[in-house]
């Protein structure tokens, strides 16, 4: 029988221990393998640590937390190693006696330890995660899902408020270098702009959708969804100095609000909310469940057929596995501007970027 490592690396996301269970069932109970968890990543590795885990008596009573609980049961850490621990990581996999790991990670991740298996000769498979969405070559991530309905509920939540106190709310989510949040949560949501990394937008096109929804359509209120990694048509300055004088940088969320206040002469009240790591956590929704089940059962089948340097991913409707170094090499997979998601968010008479 073969000894499996399994460990979760980057930003955390709900349904990484439902990937977490459905590979040590899969293992344990079709292969009759044994398997090891990494704690923390590469740190695991490093220091040599792992625990035996075990499908059953994870609870007394018999009831699985593992599918229903979001973070991460391994630990997991969002930063690559330093090249000079490097040799031990990869010598941590071998001490360990492993057959082959399964890394649960983003493209960075993936990439970093791709590297090192290369390196260091390791039997790797790759299952896709993040709430960013970007992993190309996969339809989606695990805890992308989780993370839309986690920032549609805040979006209802907000436009109540908003809609008693004719206000502008503007809501940051998180995402990288892409918009897949931002853009599915926002049309989701009842967003009356979106904006995102792949569309440049100008606030003045976004004052002026605020305008015409109040002018036109006679709302009160609109809800001005902002991507982290938003950028204006004209390239915007963030800077500011603060009471003491010293320069500092606003948030991208705080910046739209401000420039909505600046663009309307203050005739509108705006409010800022950054949703931040609470994307991040949260009961997985029953798809990434699903997903995360169907991917880690897809993992554990790749190492059966000793499948290696492959990640599995989602497409048309079924589990396939790509080659990790094509994912890495394409990486982040972004919004496409021209796509149906972006029409349809048009359509439906939201400001998604550029005009002006
Ligand atoms: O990649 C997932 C993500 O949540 C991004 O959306 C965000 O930019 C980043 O991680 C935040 O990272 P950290 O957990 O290090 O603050």
């Amino acid at each position: 029988p073969k000894r499996l490592g399994i460990l979760t690396s980057g930003g955390d996301c709900p349904g990484l221990n439902a990937a977490i269970r459905a590979v040590v069932s899969h293992a344990t109970l079709t292969y009759g393998w044994e398997v090891l968890g990494i704690p923390y990543a590469t740190e695991g590795l490093l220091e040599r640590k792992a625990v035996a885990l075990n499908v059953h008596g994870l609870d007394m009573r018999g009831i699985d937390p593992m599918l229903s609980t979001g973070g991460t049961i391994l630990g997991s850490i969002n930063r690559g190693p330093t090249e000079a621990h490097a040799a031990d990581i990869i010598a941590g996999y071998h001490a360990l006696e492993l057959d082959a790991l399964i890394a649960i990670g983003g493209d960075g991740s993936l990439a970093i330890l791709s590297q090192l298996a290369r390196q260091g000769n390791w039997n790797l498979v790759g299952i896709p995660k993040t709430i960013d969405n970007d992993v190309a070559l996969t339809e989606c991530s695990i805890g992308f899902d989780t993370a839309v309905n986690t920032l549609v509920d805040a979006l209802h939540k907000l436009s109540y408020t908003a809609a008693s106190h004719d206000r502008v709310m503007v809501l940051e989510t998180m995402g990288r270098t892409a918009g897949h949040l931002a853009l599915r949560g926002g049309i989701a949501g009842g967003a009356d702009v979106i904006l995102m990394p792949e569309i440049p937008y100008s606030i003045e096109a976004v004052c002026r959708q605020i305008s015409e929804l109040r002018d036109r359509w006679g709302h009160k209120f609109a809800i001005v969804l902002v991507a982290e990694g938003a950028k204006t048509l004209s390239g915007e300055s963030r800077e500011y100095r603060d009471a003491q004088g010293e320069i500092r940088l606003r948030g991208i969320g705080e910046y739209v609000t401000d420039e909505i206040c600046r663009c309307t002469n203050n005739g509108i009240e705006a409010r800022v909310s950054v949703l931040g790591h609470v994307q991040r956590g949260g009961i997985p929704s029953a798809f990434d469940r699903v997903l995360a089940s169907v991917l880690g059962k897809g993992a554990v089948d790749l190492v059966a057929q000793d499948q290696f340097a492959q990640m599995v991913v989602w497409q048309n409707g079924g589990v396939r596995s790509v080659s990790l170094g094509e994912v890495c090499a394409r990486s982040p997979r972004l919004v496409t501007p021209e796509g149906d998601l972006v029409q349809t968010a048009r359509a439906l008479g939201i400001y998604v970027g550029e005009l002006d």
